[in-house]
């Protein structure tokens, strides 16, 4: 048994090399044919059962199908630029250093790589607000948490709140300004992460609004490059200046302290927290409220129903509501 998986092997090998010799005067060449033709009858495929994009659960009609395929082509975008801007810049570039400080730069290039080109087999994006969760006031979707650790629901104020990447600088969004949320480019990069086979146990939550992510920059650049909003501002931020409005970008400035994740409540099991976004310098105030029924690890984000700077909160696993 070993000796003729080892000799079909050498054989199959040998092949070509045999083949491209001029044939000696009078010899067959039906021995190196057959070789060929049985090695190439079951052609290894090493990337057998690859999947390059999420799958779209049935409860999605055809509308919802029409616009998470454009934004999840949306998200390919973006973090396929982030990844090129690394590619170019490596850990030198402002908008590299303003996110991930003095981090390397390979971790988040294998981040944004993921998103971009990495297998997606296991993600599931559904319509069918399975858990209730949508009916929850401002809710947009969720992760599924330990329901299903690898989906992900999207409720019906999705579809009627999130820019495209053609939208992005405008409308009043900036990047600093506004929840990278209202972006399905940065919405879905949020939610991804949260999954198990993306997250890998190591994406989180380590710093939520704006200014944290600066400070976490700053202080602890090996958490940054693996902290959800800071990989979802790079990428929204080279975006925007490489590719939006080229140049110039639209940095803007962040909300008033207001919107201070910590000033949030840490929910009961039957808690509803109610939280008052900023007031932007167009003076358009965006409420947003997160009800949480149970503390789980549910995590539901709120939309804005404006296109304007708003919170996004959410409830983790600890109970503790994060706003971004
Ligand atoms: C698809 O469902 C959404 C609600 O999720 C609804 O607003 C929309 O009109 C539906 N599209 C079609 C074509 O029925
Ligand atoms: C780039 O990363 C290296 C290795 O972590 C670090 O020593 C260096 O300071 C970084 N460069 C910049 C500009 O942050
Ligand atoms: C960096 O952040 C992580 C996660 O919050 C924390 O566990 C770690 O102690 C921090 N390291 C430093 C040097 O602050
Ligand atoms: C999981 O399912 C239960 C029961 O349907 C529901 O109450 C809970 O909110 C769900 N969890 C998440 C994270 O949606």
């Amino acid at each position: 048994m070993q000796y003729s998986i080892i000799s079909a092997l050498a054989a199959t090998l040998l092949a070509p090399t045999v083949l491209a010799l001029p044939l000696p005067a009078g010899e067959s060449t039906a021995t190196s044919t057959e070789v060929v033709a049985a090695a190439s009858s079951t052609p290894f495929v090493w990337n057998k059962g690859g999947v390059d994009t999420f799958t779209i659960h049935q409860s999605c009609n055809a509308t919802n199908r029409n616009q998470l395929l454009r934004a999840f082509s949306d998200l390919e975008d973006v973090t396929s630029h982030a990844r090129d801007h690394i590619l170019r810049y490596g850990n030198t570039s402002e908008i590299f250093i303003r996110y991930f400080g003095q981090a390397a730069s390979a971790e988040p290039l294998g981040w944004y790589s993921r998103f971009a080109s990495g297998d997606k087999g296991n993600l599931l994006f559904r319509c069918d607000d399975i858990d209730g969760n949508c009916k929850n006031p401002g809710w947009a979707g969720h992760w599924r948490g330990a329901n299903a650790t690898d989906e992900t629901v999207i409720c019906d104020l999705s579809y009627s709140s999130r820019l495209y990447n053609d939208q992005i600088c405008g409308h009043g969004y900036t990047i600093a300004g506004s929840a990278n949320s209202l972006t399905w480019a940065g919405d879905l990069m949020h939610r991804v992460m949260h999954t198990d086979s993306f997250g890998e146990f190591v994406a989180g939550h380590y710093a939520d609004t704006y200014v944290e992510c600066l400070e976490l920059a700053k202080t602890n650049a090996t958490f940054a490059v693996r902290n959800s909003a800071s990989l979802r501002l790079f990428a929204l931020d080279a975006y925007a200046y490489d590719i939006a409005v080229p140049g110039i970008g639209c940095l803007g400035t962040p909300p008033a302290e207001t919107a201070d994740s910590h000033a949030a409540a840490t929910t009961s099991s039957t808690a509803t927290t109610q939280n008052a976004a900023a007031t932007t310098s167009t003076a358009i105030t965006t409420a947003n409220a997160a009800t949480t029924t149970a503390a789980t690890t549910t995590v539901g984000d709120t939309a804005t129903t404006t296109i304007a700077t708003g919170t996004e909160c959410h409830t983790h696993a600890d109970g503790e509501v994060h706003c971004a």
